[in-house]
């Protein structure tokens, strides 16, 4: 049983302690009031409003074109909706990678008009100045390494990462140099589970895997994948903990009928 059940309010704090106690972190991608509502009920560690909401929710191919008005009006959703879990907000494609006072406006707006507890990023050395200078303001960064999908033009491929030494080493050096610069946790993504458990042991601060294997310090999925909303992603990764895609399909065709057929409303359901 968890230690931190009980707690009121995850904070970055709490979970370098749950590292320290090697107490495993759950966290879950949400984009809105409703679903974080519930996932937050339901004792998730941290609510990632992910840059996946242009998959997710817009039904991009990728997550390059979501906006930083976008992903502020995600935030503001999921901010309201919880009050215990650490809600982490995605900076979107394009608004930190330019030059590092565009990376600070860009997480002082997210902060200020979503009121979220942190900001995520995706990359390591090209990347620090830009982590730094955010970080300089006061503003909790979590770190994105491995398969990082706001590049996916430069792979081409969503497949695994830092499967060769050059790729693993540069993935180590980018994890420690972001821990040293300040960061409160690192998110891999997609890389071999030898690869996540050395860069878990090597590093203080906690390490959570999507595809990075068991032995890192914390598990994330996004939600509509592991509810089954989401049904033609299907990596390797993922475990679906429901099919909501055939319970949905199934109640609005059962409502379908009810209407046709008139047996909805009966007199009790009318005024
Ligand atoms: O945007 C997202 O959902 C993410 C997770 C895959 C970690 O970054």
């Amino acid at each position: 049983m968890s230690v931190y059940k009980e707690i009121k309010r995850v904070t970055t704090h709490v979970l370098s302690e749950m590292k320290l106690k090697g107490e495993k972190i759950a966290m879950l991608t949400s984009y809105d009031f409703s679903m974080a509502k519930l996932v937050d009920q339901a004792g998730i560690d941290i609510i990632l409003v992910g840059d996946s909401a242009s998959n997710v929710m817009a039904g991009n191919e990728t997550t390059l074109p979501i906006t930083l008005d976008q992903m502020i009006y995600h935030g503001k959703s999921v901010v309201r909706a919880v009050t215990r879990a650490l809600v982490v907000v995605d900076m979107p494609f394009g608004t930190y990678q330019g030059n590092s006072l565009e990376a600070l406006n860009s997480a002082i707006k997210i902060m200020k008009v979503t009121h979220a507890d942190a900001v995520k990023v995706e990359g390591g050395k090209e990347i620090i100045e830009s982590v730094e200078r955010i970080l300089s303001a006061g503003i909790p960064v979590m770190g994105h390494l491995g398969l990082m999908p706001q590049s996916i033009n430069k792979y081409g491929t969503y497949t695994v990462r830092a499967k060769e030494e050059v790729e693993a080493q540069k993935l180590i050096e980018d994890a420690l140099l972001l821990e040293a610069v300040g960061c409160f946790a690192i998110v891999l993504e997609k890389i071999p589970a030898t690869l996540g458990a050395k860069v878990a042991q090597t590093l203080k601060i906690p390490v959570i895997g999507i595809g990075a294997g068991g032995e890192v310090d914390g598990q994330v999925l996004v939600l509509h994948d592991m509810l089954g909303i989401t049904q033609t992603f299907s990596p390797r990764f993922l475990r679906r903990y429901l099919n909501l895609a055939e319970e949905i399909q199934g109640a609005v065709n059962n409502y379908v009928q009810d209407v046709k057929s008139k047996d909805f409303p009966n007199e009790k359901e009318q005024y």
